[in-house]
């Protein structure tokens, strides 16, 4: 049985997706926040009673994971996603980008080259440019909005430039696939061949839609030598604003230099509500996922079916992973002008192609983790101001 989903109306809330607009630099009145990825649903019933109850109890000192914290993980990963763990493996992080800022540090020195595959989520690059690391791009190869790798400039790119990390991102955001096993393995051989270490972002990993099927990095085949595991309850059960997430480590070695790294900063573990509510989230949370999942492909399916008729020239890629829809408006607003029109005439706040560090100048990114009518209403305005 799914649960049922409580969809809010965040307006007048913190939520930055609608909220303080202004301060992100968006322009206009009443947009519709359908820009970074959380979800305008409240967390899973089982999430809300344990935390409920964490609250009336009252004490906020210091606790420890329960120890359904872990094990919960463990488990969920076996059973959706065929992963065995090692308790052994796993480490702490707040956020999955502060994660792999870290390994980014710790997995190379200042002025080596680490690559990534473009377009892709923006703080990839912040993490190498930031850390006086150099920044090595493979675009992936569009087809009609079908996006592919191109394995010889990959390669190509990891032994001109002497690449020493990879950082993936599986599924891929902002495009929306979920890599093919064997698609992986391409990649992942690749960097064996070349000593590459890859960090691996699967926060995306419990969206898989339409029948497409995650497999994670680490179960590929014989890499946890060189690979590096980030994911977390965050985008999954919408708790991105309690700060868990999970760093999956079956190297010792570099399990070693993480530890090192967090003992350098004095950090030790979550925060008591986000360990309760990530334990409560795996363990109970698997029904209410299952309604949002569903709710997402309705969405995508809304979306489609009403640009396929308003604006038949506009380029949606096929969404396999993530609730984030990668559309080209290309046909219908001139690269200069896609900003303003978003924002001013169509009301929409809204991630925007160049965002991404590739070649996407007119590509809107749409968050379709909200209510239908949020989504049908998106598309009225666009189809009203571009067609
Ligand atoms: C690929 C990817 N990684 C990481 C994050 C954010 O992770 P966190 O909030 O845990 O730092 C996002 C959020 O959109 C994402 O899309």
């Amino acid at each position: 049985m799914s649960e049922q989903l409580i969809f809010r109306d965040r307006r007048g809330t913190n939520a930055m997706k609608w909220n303080y607009l202004d301060r992100i630099g968006f322009k206009g009145e009443n947009l519709l926040g359908m820009w970074v990825a959380d979800m305008d649903f409240a967390s899973p019933e089982c999430v809300r009673r344990a935390l409920r109850e964490a609250a009336d109890f009252g004490v906020f000192g210091y606790d420890a994971a329960p120890k359904e914290y872990h094990e919960a993980f463990i488990a969920w990963e076996k059973e959706r996603h065929g992963l065995e763990i090692d308790r052994e493996w796993i480490r702490f992080s707040p956020g999955v980008v502060t994660g792999f800022y870290w390994l980014v540090k710790m997995l190379t020195e200042p002025g080596d080259s680490v690559l990534i595959q473009t377009p892709v989520y923006y703080p990839f690059m912040s993490a190498i440019e930031d850390q006086g690391r150099k920044l090595v791009r493979s675009e992936l190869v569009n087809t009609n909005g079908i996006y592919t790798v191109d394995y010889e400039d990959f390669e190509r790119k990891i032994t001109e430039e002497a690449v020493r990390v990879f950082i993936l991102c599986s599924p891929h955001n902002p495009i929306g696939r979920i890599w093919t096993r064997s698609e992986l393995a391409k990649m992942l051989e690749i960097c064996r061949r070349h000593s590459v270490k890859v960090i691996s972002d699967e926060i995306h990993h419990d969206f898989e839609l339409g029948g497409h099927k995650h497999t994670p990095t680490l179960a590929v085949g014989d890499y946890g030598d060189m690979v590096a595991m980030l994911t977390a309850p965050s985008k999954t059960f919408n708790l991105a604003g309690l700060q868990n997430s999970f760093v999956i480590l079956p190297d010792k070695d570099i399990r070693d230099r993480y530890d090192a790294a967090l003992r350098d900063v004095h950090i030790m573990g979550g925060n008591s509500l986000g360990n309760v509510a990530a334990a409560a989230a795996y363990t109970g949370g698997a029904d209410w996922l299952e309604s949002v999942l569903r709710t997402v492909e309705d969405n995508d399916a809304l979306f489609r079916a009403r640009l396929a008729e308003g604006l038949p020239k506009a380029v949606i890629s096929p969404l396999e992973g993530t609730y984030l829809l990668w559309v080209d408006l290309g046909a219908y607003v001139a690269a200069e002008d896609i900003k303003t029109v978003m924002e001013e005439r169509c009301g929409l706040a809204l991630d925007y192609g160049t965002q991404f560090g590739g070649n996407a100048p007119c590509h809107i990114r749409v968050n379709l983790a909200t209510d239908g009518a949020v989504v049908e209403e998106a598309a009225a305005r666009l189809i009203r101001n571009l067609s």
